[in-house]
């Protein structure tokens, strides 16, 4: 079982985790079943296509879902506690203290008529009662200076900052109430190339000097083999495939959907590491399917994919995937009907895949 990642050093544990919104056009079922563990002090990468699911899932972690419009499912254990079930009053501590996100766009985070250091002095008086305004001063410059914005700034709005400063200064702001958790929901995307590696950086050097816990959620699988030691990837709102980031990225086995994903990455040293498009479009969210969500577009896929959901196998203690081909065994032939087998590779072994090494080497 890849249980040995759902262990005593489990911080955050998404067990089945489902979210349905409510539209004119029906339920549009956004997380279907998540199944995610992340371990103190460590960085998961989430990772997956757009619409799999990663924000929604963050959002139902952080209890900032629309409340009327969408319907929560399974169980979230955040030190122990299922927050799905506790009472307002408690959740809002936990939520606001133990856990904080960064959003892709620091606008959206950022108040554009107070002063930097007058936000990030809130955000210390909301998590720290008792702070004097000079501590909390202090404290704001020594936020400042952790992310690396020099503390005289801090007395200018957000719109005289560049783009970087104020993801940094957003960064700052998550970091006030010391969290255990930290959700970064593709944090540099917003940002230009060359300050993104800056702002990596930066967020890399403080997880390890404050030795907390991470949720990264990027299409940058370059920045996944740089900065997280476990890895889930997610497709139509469930985990195709969770292991450490040596089971995924150089595991002789990998989730087909994995496959596909990493299937362009000539070198994760190199420059092109983003999410490949794999052929044909991901599933109608208001129709759950009966079977695999990726039949439609997976080289491997047999009969029994379209007729029962896939089971989660264990391909080892600590790496996981969603798929039937672990329990059918290597040496399959296709048996869906002639006309219906998926171009591709007809016929490949689920043994057969290439490692591909975290280091790019062959
Ligand atoms: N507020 C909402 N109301 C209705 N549907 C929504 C809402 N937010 C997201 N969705 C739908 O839920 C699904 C999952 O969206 P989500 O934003 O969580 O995906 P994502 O993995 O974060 O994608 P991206 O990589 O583009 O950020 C999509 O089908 C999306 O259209
Ligand atoms: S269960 Fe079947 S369709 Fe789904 S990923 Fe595995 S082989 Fe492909
Ligand atoms: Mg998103």
């Amino acid at each position: 079982m890849w249980s040995e990642l759902d262990s005593a050093e489990s911080l955050l544990s998404l067990r089945g985790l489902t979210v349905a919104y409510e539209t004119d056009e029906g339920l549009v079922r956004a997380v279907n079943g998540l199944d995610l563990t992340v371990r103190r002090g460590e960085t998961l990468g989430l990772v997956g296509e757009t619409g799999a699911g990663k924000t929604t899932a963050a959002l139902a972690v952080m209890g900032l879902l629309p409340a009327r419009r969408a319907v929560v499912g399974g169980e979230i254990i955040f030190e122990g506690e299922d927050l799905l079930k506790l009472p307002e009053k408690r959740l809002r501590s936990i939520r606001g203290e133990q856990i904080s996100m960064v959003f892709q766009d620091p606008m959206t985070s950022l108040n554009p008529s107070l002063t930097v250091g007058a936000q990030i002095s809130e955000a210390l008086e909301v998590h720290r009662a008792g702070l004097s305004a000079r501590q909390a001063a202090a404290r704001t410059d020594e936020l400042l200076a952790l992310v690396g914005v020099q503390p005289s700034r801090k007395n200018e709005y957000p719109h005289q900052f560049s783009g970087g400063m104020r993801q940094r200064a957003v960064i700052a702001m998550a970091l006030a109430c010391e969290p255990k958790l930290l959700i970064a929901d593709e944090p540099t995307t917003a940002l230009d190339v060359t300050i993104q590696a800056q702002v990596l950086e930066t967020i890399e050097e403080i997880q390890t000097r404050l030795k907390m816990a991470m949720i990264l959620i990027t299409h940058d699988l370059g920045v996944v083999a740089r900065c997280c030691d476990s890895v889930a990837v997610m497709y139509f709102g469930e985990t195709a495939e969770g292991g450490t980031a040596q089971d995924v990225y150089e595991g002789l086995t990998r989730h087909p959907y994995t496959d596909g994903l990493f299937g362009s990455i000539p070198d994760l040293e190199g420059e092109a590491k983003r999410l490949s498009p794999i052929r044909g479009l991901a599933p109608d969210p208001t129709a759950l399917p009966e079977g695999c969500a990726f039949v439609p577009r997976c080289p491997l896929a047999r009969e029994i994919c379209r007729r029962r959901r896939p089971p989660a196998a264990a391909l080892s203690s600590t790496h996981m995937v969603r798929c039937h081909l672990p329990e059918l065994g290597p040496d399959l032939k296709p048996d869906l009907k002639p006309g219906e087998e998926p171009s591709g590779r007809p016929g490949g072994g689920w043994t057969e895949r290439p490692s591909r090494r975290l280091d790019g080497r062959p």
